[in-house]
């Protein structure tokens, strides 16, 4: 473990936007889904560094509402990834972690919102790292959602005007329940969000790197961290 880090002002929500799997096979002239499993396997492994650490929650941000804009056959090969990690999933009891899918599942084939289910179900009790896993998650979509949920609400009665707080949208949002990110983290060399965490994100650190995903080790998120610790978070004070 990297001694530079101060164990006692951890972020206690990281967000990754898993990026690159497909420069990452091209460079090594391998197809786009060679990248994305490296990708994958990479995912694990950070998931269990942040474990390892004591980061209370992780977001992997692993396919967005805009990317069924890719051919039929790589988003058939990144559910293919999906389905086998699920099922990998079950041994994640012995690593403690939690699982939560965080995304509109409804739009997934059916067998592989039984594997979230289940997988959802098996790791309840993990008291480690809360790993949410985004799948055709969307920031917009999320707050969309968020959006209709208090209108239904308004029309039946249950909630009035002055109840629509920054709060009351934080609670009908997959996050519910957990702190925003403190630090998001972007390799590849993109600088944008790309419609991740968008509400989540208001007061979140930021960290790139040209990083391809599935070059990103536990050293290079240590890098982040330090790099977190030494920010000065003001969230609009004066101090
Ligand atoms: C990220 O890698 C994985 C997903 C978005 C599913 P990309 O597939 O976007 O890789 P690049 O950006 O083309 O290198
Ligand atoms: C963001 O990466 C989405 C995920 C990592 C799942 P993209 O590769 O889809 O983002 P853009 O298109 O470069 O903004
Ligand atoms: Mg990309």
């Amino acid at each position: 473990m990297n001694d530079q880090i101060d164990l006692n002002r951890l972020p206690r929500h990281i967000g990754v936007i898993m990026d690159g799997n497909g420069r990452w096979a091209k460079k090594r002239l391998l197809p786009r889904m060679a990248g994305h499993s490296a990708g994958a396997n990479n995912f694990k492994t950070i998931a269990r560094h942040c474990n390892e650490l004591g980061i209370k929650y992780l977001t992997v941000y692993a396919f967005s509402t805009e990317n069924w804009k890719r051919s039929k056959d790589e988003v058939d090969n990144l559910f293919n990834l999906f389905r086998d990690y699920l099922i990998d999933s079950r041994n994640f009891k012995d690593e403690n972690m939690r699982l939560k899918v965080i995304g509109d599942i409804d739009m997934l084939p059916k067998d592989i919102v039984e594997l979230i289910h289940e997988a959802e179900e098996n790791s309840k009790d993990a008291t480690g790292t809360v790993v949410n896993l985004a799948i055709n998650y969307g920031g917009r979509d999320e707050l969309v959602y968020a959006v209709k949920k208090i209108a239904q609400e308004y029309k039946n009665g249950d909630i009035s005007i002055e109840d629509i707080t920054e709060k009351a949208i934080s609670d009908r949002i997959y996050t519910a329940d957990q702190p925003d990110p403190d630090l998001i983290i972007r390799p590849s060399g993109e600088f944008r969000l790309s419609n991740f965490m968008i509400w989540q994100s208001a007061y979140s650190e930021f960290w790139f790197s040209n990083v391809l995903w599935p070059d990103f080790k536990p050293s290079d998120l240590d890098q982040a961290i330090i790099a977190y610790q030494q920010r000065d978070r003001r969230f609009g004070d004066a101090k």
